[in-house]
């Protein structure tokens, strides 16, 4: 895994120094050239179609709180994931999330705003949603885990784990944190001062959050039985966590050992749930009702789950690093206990914090998403959260960041790049494409893998310049299809830009508004190819941003006359589209000025 990464992000590194380099090389003259027939022009035909839907997974918040823009940051990582697959062609592609709405955490929540839990699930879990639909996620269900066949799945997953002997009751004491709604062993326990009472308290380690004594009887689940079973499946699949790091330390916390788990709560403690089935004095623990929300939207049980046309298992379920230990090992065991298909892989992120510590709507350092978008518009932030967001190490929120990011990347290099090459009073990217579409000299111009004789002396340098950049961009889309197989979206997008400030560069010393109009028609010839690369440049970039801002993106194809049905990823290759192009851009009183893809921020700092 590391390696995939690690290629990934060397490529994009590799192809700046190429580029970077080939401006100041010249080729001695004596230099023997080859011709190559243009060969990237043929496009990848895949068929996704026979293909399992690919399922995406969010996991499914707590309606304790408001939304934060941690919460928006995993949506828009999953509905990145969806729209990918469906550029790629798999066009049955499904993504699940919803809200957490059992468990002690909301029932005390309701307590202290003295409304019932229901009332706060509904109003809570409305934000979730509304925030799903302000920041573009497109879901194909928002589970509640009070929906009635949410909890049927759960009653019978209960049976079966029973009948299969994975389940016996026993008294049980320990520590237990209602906001991580988890036990912790006594060595996770510090004992602290509270700054805000005086008083002394004992809070988790790991998180700080309180926890409090607690003796019952309840149910237990024989997690210790799968420990080897466990391992084995991880060193089977050594991608299936993502990133490596937390692979390794899910693989020491399983080989240090598992204890039984506790999974169920007294009712008369816990009354906010579902009841154990057979033993209503019992309610099933919040944690194995909520993981269950990504099978129940499988349709178990009423489905089969291994037939072919099942959604099962998902391909990738994105969480946060701090819910890794329920999802990588509780999660998975619960599955193997009946023998059901384990999720593929699992894409844990880090966090984003505000005053170097996790946002969190406990401890309430939150950034109200609905306001972000709203300052800075949908896609901005999307862009903003997958460029700047950690996979491995946390990220810390920064306002002032996100107008530097805007300005830099997506103003002054892409929107910027869009309108000097589209909308040029000099040259027209409809008569570059239709040259290459129709004329074999250029084709073979284009082809050149060092600089033709012709090219030679003062024309080398723009010769190895545009080569240098069509090699660039023979690869661009599959080093960004590499990048989101791992899946590391950061590293995609982070390419994906790399190549955007590289084509303005390209663009900006190539100088082919000037050229175009030379009296030296080697110099026009050149001017017309690097019209030509740039513009392909704009186009594979702006198909393959998609899924990251699906708005802009349809806005920037439409301003560059990309047909619609040339948007899916096998037209992000060089010479795939021979329909798109503008003419030189002829200024109206009515449109003076080249239309804007991002425009200035209203509110600079
Ligand atoms: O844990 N940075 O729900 P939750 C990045 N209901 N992501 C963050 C974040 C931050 N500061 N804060 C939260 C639960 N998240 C359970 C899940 S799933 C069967 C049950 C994101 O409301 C991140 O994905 O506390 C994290 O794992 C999730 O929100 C936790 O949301
Ligand atoms: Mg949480």
């Amino acid at each position: 895994m590391v390696n995939l990464e690690h290629r990934a992000r060397s490529f994009f590194l590799q192809c700046r120094a190429s580029v970077q380099s080939s401006h100041l090389c010249r080729y001695p003259s004596t230099h023997s050239f080859t011709r190559r027939a243009l060969s990237v022009s043929a496009p990848l035909r895949e068929d996704l179609s026979g293909q399992k839907p690919y399922y995406v997974t969010s996991p499914i918040f707590y309606v304790n709180a408001a939304p934060h823009a941690g919460h928006l940051y995993t949506l828009v990582l999953t509905d990145v994931l969806k729209r990918w697959n469906k550029l790629l062609g798999n066009h049955k592609a499904t993504l699940l999330t919803g809200t957490d709405e059992h468990g002690m955490k909301i029932q005390k929540a309701a307590e202290k705003a003295n409304v019932d839990a229901q009332t706060l699930c509904d109003q809570n879990s409305q934000q979730f949603k509304s925030l799903c639909q302000v920041a573009n996620i497109d879901y194909d269900r928002f589970i509640r885990t009070t929906d009635s066949d949410h909890k049927a799945a759960v009653d019978h997953f209960w049976r079966e784990l029973n009948h299969a002997g994975y389940i016996y009751e026993s008294k049980h004491e320990g520590w237990y944190s209602v906001s991580d709604e988890t036990f912790y062993p006594e060595s996770q326990i510090r004992h602290v001062l509270d700054p805000s009472t005086g008083k002394t308290k004992y809070v988790s380690a790991e998180t700080g959050k309180d926890v409090e004594w607690t003796m019952e009887t309840n149910y237990h689940f024989k997690l210790s039985q799968f420990q080897d079973r466990l391992l084995q499946h991880y060193r089977e699949h050594p991608d299936a966590i993502v990133p490596q790091q937390r692979m390794n330390y899910i693989m020491k916390e399983i080989q240090s050992g598992l204890k039984d788990l506790s999974i169920s709560r007294p009712s008369w403690r816990l009354n906010w749930g579902i009841r154990v089935p057979g033993d209503d004095s019992q309610t099933v623990y919040v944690w194995l009702d909520a993981l269950l929300n990504y099978i129940t939207m499988a349709g178990y049980p009423l489905k089969d789950t291994k037939s072919p046309d099942s959604i099962w298992p998902p391909d990738c379920q994105v969480i946060g690093k701090d819910i890794i230990r329920f999802h990588t090992i509780y999660w998975p065991a619960f599955l193997m206990a009946l023998n059901l298909p384990l999720p593929k892989r699992f894409l844990t992120h880090a966090h984003w914090t505000m005053n170097s510590e996790k946002m969190s709507k406990s401890t309430g350092n939150v950034v109200n998403p609905f306001y972000a978008i709203e300052r800075f518009g949908v896609d901005p932030i999307r862009f903003y959260m997958v460029h700047e967001g950690g996979i491995v190490d946390d990220a810390s929120y920064d306002n002032q960041y996100i107008a530097e990011n805007y300005n830099t990347i997506l103003r002054n290099n892409m929107g910027n790049l869009l309108s000097r090459v589209f909308y040029s009073q000099r040259f027209g990217v409809r008569e570059a494409v239709q040259l290459f579409a129709n004329d074999t000299g250029f084709k073979v111009d284009m082809a050149y893998n060092e600089p033709p004789e012709w090219a030679r002396n003062k024309h080398a340098s723009l010769m190895s310049g545009i080569i240098a950049h069509r090699e660039l961009l023979a690869t661009t889309a599959d080093q960004a299809r590499a990048a989101m197989d791992i899946p590391n979206p950061r590293v995609a997008v982070q390419g994906i830009a790399q190549v955007i400030s590289l084509t303005n560069k390209f663009f900006h010393n190539s100088i082919p508004w000037k050229y175009c109009q030379s009296k030296d028609a080697k110099l026009r010839r050149l001017a017309q190819m690097t019209v030509y690369l740039s513009a392909e440049s704009v186009r594979i970039v702006s198909i393959l941003l998609q899924p990251f801002m699906p708005g802009q993106m349809q806005k920037a194809l439409d301003m560059m006359g990309v047909l619609e049905s040339n948007r899916t990823f096998q037209y992000a290759r060089l010479g795939a589209d021979l329909d798109y192009g503008t003419e030189a851009f002829a200024p109206t009183p009515e449109t003076p000025r080249a239309p804007e893809l991002f425009p200035k921020l209203v509110s600079s700092f």
